[in-house]
């Protein structure tokens, strides 16, 4: 927990939510101030038209600072479009899955079962479970070995790092030969590089590393937007939303602009691969206690898998795993309880972070070990 001087003493826990999670204390305070008024207009940034000049800056800003920050080359379209990744298991379907055509899915957690779910609703073609990881507890993401791709897919889609019971790829897996990988890079994006190149498409909803909730990243190859495989209402389609820069209708400025900081944010601290090295730092001081508890505390995800980002585990039952979950919150270590589908302990440390407060949560897990083992 850190207390904060000034005019009013602010009281911020450590915060350990997977999402809306924590954002570094100076990007919200110059939020506090850009909401009355943004770059000395007079006016703040909830009430500049998105057609406006401000605006107009603001939303350049952000792209270029997003390209910039990712090292995303310049073949790939930036979109930030309205909605959370939720929209996006059905949109980018749309968008790329012809109807009768095939798409591979390895099904490696929660989210990425929605996203076969939302598919399915969305087109008539063929989403085929190509590893189906429910039945492992979604313990590890599949080996080489482990799955089929289908050759001639339209696309293989996959989920970086698995939120909830905090798996990932360590490289991304392979798909046959000619199709496209579609990436949802939603927990980890800017925590570690990505190899753009190796995907058709990536996308990640914001409120995790970059900001605020109900917009999403999302960065597809430019010739995957000129492929048309069906016709399309205007809001469903990324070659639209490429086409007005992002500015269809009226978009989440607030938003855009909260991002822009982010990835301002992100770059002033030493960029991606910084944020790599501190995320391992973190992951490792918790896995250190799990791995040398003696089985007081169990990892969800098999160690060749485990994320740095979402730290998953169990006490020994649910009455320890709710207790450690309200004690560590009366000591200032917020948000721990496990996701509803998995159960137990879940610290997601995104890169707003700092190494201070794993080293918090790592401290309270030894102590209540010594009190409860
Ligand atoms: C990996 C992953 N994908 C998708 C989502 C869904 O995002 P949203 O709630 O913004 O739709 C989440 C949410 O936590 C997530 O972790």
């Amino acid at each position: 927990m850190t207390a904060i001087g000034g005019a009013a003493t602010v009281r911020r826990m450590w915060n350990f939510s997977a999402g809306p999670a924590a954002m570094p204390l100076e990007v919200l305070e110059r939020l506090r101030g850009d909401l009355v008024d943004l770059d000395a207009t007079g006016v703040g940034i909830l009430e500049h038209s998105h057609r406006g000049p401000t605006f107009e800056r603001v939303l350049e800003e952000s792209m270029r600072s997003c390209r910039t920050l990712g090292g995303i080359p310049e073949e790939y379209e930036i979109l930030m479009l309205p909605g959370g990744a939720t929209l996006q298991f059905s949109q980018l379907a749309l968008n790329l899955l012809p109807d009768g055509a095939t798409a591979d899915y390895p099904d490696t957690d929660v989210w990425s079962a929605k996203a076969i779910i939302e598919a399915r609703a969305a087109v008539r073609a063929n989403i085929a479970v190509i590893f189906e990881g429910k039945r492992f507890h979604y313990d590890h993401v599949p080996t080489l070995g482990e799955m089929t791709p289908t050759a001639g897919a339209a696309y293989l889609h996959y989920c970086s790092n698995n939120t909830v019971h905090g798996t990932r790829y360590s490289t991304p897996p392979r798909a046959a030969p000619g199709v496209p990988l579609v990436c949802d890079a939603s927990s980890e994006i800017f925590g570690r590089p990505i190899d753009w190149r190796a995907h058709g498409l990536v996308y990640a909803a914001a409120q995790k590393n970059f900001g605020v909730a109900a917009m999403t990243l999302v960065v597809i190859r430019r010739d995957l937007l000129e492929r048309t495989v069906r016709p399309l209402h205007t809001m469903a389609s990324y070659a639209q939303h490429a086409k007005a820069g992002s500015r269809l209708n009226t978009p989440p400025t607030f938003a855009m602009h909260a991002a822009g900081l982010m990835f301002k944010w992100m770059i002033k601290e030493g960029g991606v691969e910084e944020f790599a090295r501190r995320n391992a730092a973190k992951a490792q001081l918790l896995y250190s206690v799990i791995d040398s508890s003696g089985g007081f505390y169990t990892g969800l995800s098999q160690r060749p898998c485990r994320s740095d980002i979402n730290v998953s585990f169990r006490l020994r039952t649910n009455e320890l795993d709710s207790r450690f979950a309200a004690e560590a919150a009366r000591e200032g270590l917020d948000a721990l309880a496990g996701h509803k589908d998995a159960g137990g302990i879940r610290a997601s440390m995104y890169n707003a972070m700092p190494l201070d407060g794993a080293r918090a949560l790592q401290e309270f897990m030894r102590e209540f070990m010594r009190i409860n083992g």
